[in-house]
């Protein structure tokens, strides 16, 4: 069983990207923290990170009928990727969309997300413990003999 951890354009840079917004841990941190939650019900991590939304698509598909759920944070792609919005949409397992940083909480062109309507929940603000929670989240969710 494979959970799909999706991670959209500037998110390959985590730990270095200003650190005082997304914290010092590195997406290899952020990968293993899921990894380690969802170890215990026999589940790997399968993460997969892009600039650039066409990749993010083709990895939905790729995935599709692999993964028992995914947690997505699209990065700016939150607020117009139609396409990975699309992707997700035909998507048949549930998944969690993620930001590290508070987003209601920054500029107003961060206040809207296109793709978060079809989540299953979000999670914002908590920094890299947001994905740690969307895992034991999706591990409630999915039924663990669908995938
Ligand atoms: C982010 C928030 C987005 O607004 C931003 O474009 C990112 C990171 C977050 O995790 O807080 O790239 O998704």
């Amino acid at each position: 069983t494979t959970l799909l951890l999706l991670n959209g354009p500037n998110l390959g840079i985590l730990g270095q990207r200003e650190p005082e917004i997304y914290g010092h841990d590195t997406l290899d941190d952020i990968a293993g923290y899921v990894a380690d939650e969802v170890a215990g019900a026999g589940w790997k991590v399968v993460s997969v990170q892009d600039e650039s939304e066409g990749e993010l698509v083709r990895a939905v598909h790729a995935h599709r009928f692999s993964t028992i759920g995914a947690i997505v944070n699209p990065g700016a792609l939150m607020i117009a990727g139609w396409s990975l919005r699309d992707a997700l949409a035909a998507y048949p397992r549930p998944w969690i969309e993620v930001h590290l940083s508070n987003v209601w909480a920054r500029e107003q062109f961060r206040h809207e997300s296109v793709i978060a309507p079809l989540a299953s929940g979000v999670v914002v603000g908590l920094g890299a413990l947001g994905y740690r929670l969307a895992a034991r989240a999706l591990l409630q969710l999915c039924d663990t003999d669908a995938a």
